[in-house]
């Protein structure tokens, strides 16, 4: 059976480059040393080559590059077989729907050009035919079509929140929790969502190498547990010996929202906006498939937090 990473390069005999974007980011950054543990050979992709200096990667190549910039990402994915796409804008610009479009399309086409096999992209969870679905979760649907219409074959994994420490969305949560013993929250308290540890991300991502060829899929992802925002504030709490009173009102808009994380959080007030804007949208696994695909059984939201 032919695997997306067992395409060797005969002239060169070493194993074809797997392209990590989003290599410093929180993802990335955490899948970066299980592929270097399964021996393989590894380029990440930043802008700023000094953010991973200093790190042991002895094996492992790190090449400048921007998604905006077509040019450096033919150069970055010379010779790659897999490429990781974990890049998204939504921190540096106003525009970041426009922006990770662009990005989106720079890639799938340099994808292209150098014949890459897979792409892996690690995106959001959310109901497409959902008229209310966030811009921030629209985005990160269409950044999958994108890369998908590109011929290359795409495997996009979706997501909700990643419960592991640093992770943004469990940060958020962190910081509110332990800062505000009384939160007056909007009604996205109730929105049932479906966590997942960061463990269980990293293994479906990891073992996305494996699959066999067999065209683009979306595999929706999610931990043992459905829960509500509101839910997880408790169970954080709960486990940090915390007494938190949570007082659900109907009229705090997304901005307001935003504007009140920015004062009490680390996250800035537009990521805040992003962010408190998807939360208003039902993010839970309504596929089934990666549970029959990938021999992981994920962990639930108590033992997801308690890791983290
Ligand atoms: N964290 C979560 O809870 C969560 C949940 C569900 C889905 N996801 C998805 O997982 C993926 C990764 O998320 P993350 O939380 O790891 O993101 P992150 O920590 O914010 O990292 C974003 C990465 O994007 C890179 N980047 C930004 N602009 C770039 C540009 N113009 N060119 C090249 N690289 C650029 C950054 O690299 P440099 O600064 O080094 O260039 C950085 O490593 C995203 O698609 C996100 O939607 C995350």
């Amino acid at each position: 059976m032919q695997h997306a990473n067992q395409r060797f390069d005969a002239a060169e005999a070493k194993p074809p480059f797997v392209l990590l974007t989003g290599a410093t980011g929180y993802v990335g950054s955490r899948l970066l040393p299980r592929l270097q543990e399964r021996g393989c050979r590894v380029r990440c992709l930043t802008r700023d080559k000094a953010k991973l200096s200093g790190s042991a990667f002895s094996a492992t190549e790190v090449v400048e590059g921007d998604v905006l910039d077509r040019p450096s990402l033919v150069c970055a994915l010379a010779g790659v077989q897999t490429a990781y796409y974990f890049v998204h804008l939504m921190e540096s610009s106003p525009d970041f729907v426009a922006e990770d479009r662009t990005a989106a399309e720079n890639f799938a086409s340099a994808a292209k050009q150098q014949e890459v096999r897979r792409i892996v992209y690690l995106g959001g969870l959310g109901d497409d035919q959902d008229p209310g679905l966030s811009p921030h979760l629209q985005s990160r649907h269409e950044v999958g079509q994108i890369l998908r219409g590109s011929g290359v074959e795409t495997i996009e994994f979706r997501a909700a929140i990643i419960l592991g420490k640093g992770s943004r969305s469990f940060e958020l949560v962190r910081s509110l929790t332990n800062r505000l013993p009384v939160m007056i929250c909007p009604r996205w308290l109730d929105t049932p969502t479906q966590p997942i540890a960061i463990d269980d991300v990293l293994a479906y991502l990891t073992l996305a190498l494996d699959l066999p060829a067999a065209g683009s899929r979306v595999f929706e992802i999610g931990g043992a547990d459905v829960c509500t925002y509101g839910d997880l504030i408790r169970e954080y709490a709960r486990q940090q010996g915390l007494r938190r009173y949570l007082i659900a009102v109907p009229v705090l808009t997304p901005r307001l929202s935003s504007l009140w994380l920015g004062l009490v959080t680390p996250a800035t007030a537009a990521v805040g906006r992003h962010l408190i804007e998807g939360l208003r949208n039902p993010t839970v696994v309504r596929d089934n498939a990666a549970r029959d695909v990938f021999p992981i059984d994920p962990v639930g939201v108590e033992e997801a937090i308690r890791r983290a």
